[in-house]
């Protein structure tokens, strides 16, 4: 199989992160923080050394500001749902993936907050004058998807970061689609949520929420934590306040060895994937009756490329391409703004998106087989 759908998941792993995940199952059979004797210590000490490194990676002050999550879904649910009060107004980019539009409507829609949709320029950037003329008073909350999952488009997250601080308003960064190739550190957002099954190469059913200084959600998940049992009321302190119940230890320890690889090599990654990126979008531009879906190739995009052929259907054109062996996504991509911007609610787009372990040949590989499909 020819894997070009790593904006859904990575695959395949680094083999350190498999090992990983097998090792826990085979060898550590406690819960961590649940007991003192050395299988639970050693899930325990998994646990911290995974925290450290993402607080690196995210470049927040304390390993307590990383909380574990099932994925990036949960990760926004928890930040999105416990910062926002009722009355408070919140302003969202055009490309928001459904995980963080559908809570914000659910409030939207009884009434307890109001949503706005910041319009993008004509190249489907989010300028940041726009967001600095949207603010109000009654503004609570900015949640920005760093990288569109349709077209790829990175926004301009630090200087719309740079703006939300200069009139208090908290930034939630939807890193879906950068943790693991964008210095998310240097972003300066008070909130990132990232899922550790994509570009930082762990396994699937794991995600973080990375919490700046003095963010404090309140917890939706509440439960056993390890800590202060004497209490039937949850902890106030990170990371407890936000992690009930066991935690996925096989995942963890699979995302720490995932992470620990993303630190060694994130540029080196970063740079392969913009150039595989490349040869496609160059090839796909010679194929007649192909079109490339936001694809003014002057803003900077993550590594996905999404495209049609002719009028055909998107799902129909992924199905003959998985018949050629090669994996890709087609229909809608649960970001209904993005395909009304393209024009792409009816046929939907094919995605193609790339990761470390991609080739030339993979690429090329896609381009034959588009080339095939659009000749009929
Ligand atoms: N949100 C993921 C995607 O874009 C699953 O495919």
């Amino acid at each position: 199989m020819i894997y070009l759908d790593n904006a859904a998941t990575t695959w395949p792993k680094p083999p350190e992160v498999i090992r990983a995940v097998s090792g826990v199952m085979e060898k550590i059979g406690g819960n961590p923080g649940r007991a003192g004797h050395r299988f639970a210590l050693a899930g325990g000490r998994i646990l911290e050394n995974c925290r450290e490194l993402a607080a690196h990676l995210a470049g927040v002050s304390a390993p307590e500001q990383v909380i574990f999550c099932l994925n990036c879904t949960d990760a926004l649910n928890t930040a999105i749902r416990g910062t926002l009060h009722e009355g408070d107004e919140v302003l969202v980019s055009h490309a928001e993936h459904n995980a963080v539009m559908r809570p914000l409507m659910g409030y939207h829609d009884a009434g307890k907050i109001t949503v706005r949709i910041l319009p993008p320029e004509q190249d489907g950037l989010l300028s940041p004058d726009t967001v600095l003329s949207a603010i109000g008073p009654k503004t609570a909350l900015m949640v920005l998807s760093h990288a569109s999952n349709v077209t790829g488009i990175l926004q301009p997250a630090r200087a719309i970061a740079d703006v939300c601080r200069s009139r208090g308003v908290p930034l939630l960064l939807d890193a879906a689609q950068t943790a693991g190739t964008e210095d998310l550190s240097a972003v300066g957002a008070d909130m990132i949520a990232m899922p550790g099954h994509k570009g930082l190469l762990g396994p699937m059913g794991t995600g973080l929420l990375c919490l700046g200084r003095g963010m404090l959600p309140r917890p939706f998940r509440e439960g056993g934590t390890g800590s202060a049992s004497e209490s039937m009321r949850q902890p106030d302190m990170l990371p407890d306040r936000l992690e009930s119940g066991t935690a996925n230890l096989p995942g963890i320890a699979g995302l720490c060895q995932g992470i620990k690889f993303v630190l060694r090599h994130r540029t080196a990654m970063a740079d392969y994937e913009q150039a595989l990126r490349r040869r496609l979008w160059e090839g796909l531009q010679n194929i007649p009756g192909v079109a490339v879906l936001g694809g003014d190739e002057s803003v900077p995009h993550a590594g996905v490329l999404s495209f049609n052929i002719r009028d055909l259907d998107s799902g129909r054109v992924a199905d003959e391409l998985d018949r050629s062996g090669i994996a890709v996504r087609g229909g809608l991509h649960c970001a209904p703004s993005v395909h009304a911007w393209l024009g792409t609610t009816q046929t939907g787009a094919v995605r193609s998106s790339l990761g470390p372990f991609n080739t030339e040949a993979d690429v090329d590989a896609l381009l034959s087989a588009a080339e095939k499909i659009a000749k009929g």
